[in-house]
């Protein structure tokens, strides 16, 4: 049986959007091309752009086609950091590593950087953020949803926080995990940015979006041509925005019935874990989290070898980000919530996808409860 629970990572692509994918070999002419057929190829990008700005609950005007969720993250926020003098900028310790990773640098940079604290379950918080702000705030960037934990951000309040102080402190979300998995509307709160990836819910990699509230000016981070509003140069990636667009509208089509069979699912694998497996610890909580994603600690032992011995069961896991794994470090995000080193070494994150069944829950609850005797009876912290 093969079992993929890594659908944080990565996410296998859909009937529809292979057919999609394939639709759009026929509009071949460049879109920014004045003739009939590049008139054609920018209407049926354009259909793709509405799309994704369903799902996010804004209009098509507002949506920037990227290469993925780390490049709109990056033209977000140095896209706006390019049009202020402000140093300050706030982020929270939680980030992915692609907004994480660009703070560390704007630091290194000169930038005065607050990294707002977590609670237990991962929630930023929100006291911390009011007490960082001030006259020379630029920009805020706290994530939607994690992708290690699924832990889902107050980002209505953050947003009338930061708004509350000054309408010009720019705020920007990374969405990535949470697009596709929440009902989101974002045109209902004054948010400035989200960055969005195709490849987290059954579209193709490479391919993402950056949402700019109308009127907000950011500078493009390549120097080209006019495309995409005059954000992002170059020649539009049609097949991948074509997979992006059917993604989008087949994730809203089904939003809510994917999030009421991935809460089953995710409670099953708890409930299943918790009954079976002594010494068990739940990061983020069952509730405040994304419905697909759930992470355990198994105390005592390593992460990674458990993801081992499952894998040799069919059973692909993740222990962290996609960018962690593989090496050994804690999960940041995990040391951010408090959770011991001896626990936090042990974690795993199943993450639920559209294909995924009950009885693969179940193949699962077979697998796994040995796997974690064998490891601990091998472990020099469990004497
Ligand atoms: C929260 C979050 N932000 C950004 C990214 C990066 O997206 P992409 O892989 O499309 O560059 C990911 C992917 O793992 C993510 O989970």
């Amino acid at each position: 049986m093969e079992v993929y629970l890594d659908n944080n990572a990565t996410s296998p692509i859909s009937e529809k959007v292979a057919e999609a994918i394939k639709d759009s070999f026929a509009y071949y002419a460049n879109p920014s091309s004045v003739h009939s057929l590049g008139i054609r190829v920018r209407n049926f990008m354009d259909d793709a752009r509405n799309k994704v700005a369903l799902a996010l609950g804004v209009s098509k005007e507002e949506i920037i086609f990227t290469s993925g969720g780390t490049e709109s993250d990056n033209l977000a926020i140095l896209g706006s950091l390019k049009k202020t003098s402000k140093k300050h900028i706030v982020t929270s310790l939680v980030e992915h590593h692609a907004v994480l990773n660009l703070f560390k640098q704007l630091e290194k940079e000169g930038y005065e950087v607050t990294y707002l604290p977590v609670d237990k379950d991962g929630i930023v918080d929100l006291d911390s953020l009011s007490d960082c702000l001030r006259p020379d705030t630029a920009l805020v960037s706290i994530m939607y949803a994690n992708n290690e934990t699924g832990a889902i951000q107050p980002i209505e309040k953050a947003v009338q926080i930061v708004k509350n102080m000054s309408e010009k402190i720019i705020f920007h979300t990374d969405a990535v995990q949470a697009f596709g998995k929440l009902p989101l509307s974002l045109r209902s709160i004054p948010i400035d940015m989200a960055s969005v990836s195709a490849h987290k819910i059954n579209g193709p990699k490479g391919v993402g979006a950056l949402y700019v509230r109308k009127g907000l000016k950011i500078m493009p981070l390549f120097r080209g041509g006019h495309h995409e509003y005059g954000m992002r140069p170059g020649t539009e990636n049609i097949m991948g925005i074509a997979g992006f667009g059917a993604a989008s509208d087949e994730a809203v089509e089904n939003l809510s019935s994917s999030i009421e069979k991935y809460t089953f699912l995710k409670k099953r694998l708890w409930e299943g874990i918790y009954k079976t497996i002594p010494r068990v610890l739940l990061n983020g909580g069952l509730d405040k989290t994304l419905p697909n994603t759930l992470n355990v600690s198994f105390t005592n032992i390593e992460g990674e070898s458990i993801i081992i011995m499952l894998d040799l069961e069919g059973i692909a896991v993740s222990s962290g980000s996609a960018c962690t794994s593989g090496s050994l470090e804690s999960s940041h995000v995990l040391s951010a919530m408090g959770v011991p080193a001896a626990a936090a070494q042990g974690s795993i994150r199943f993450s639920f996808g559209r294909y995924n069944t009950e009885e693969e829950v179940d193949y699962v609850l077979e697998k796994l409860p040995p796997i974690v005797s064998r490891l601990r009876a091998m472990s020099p912290l469990e004497k």
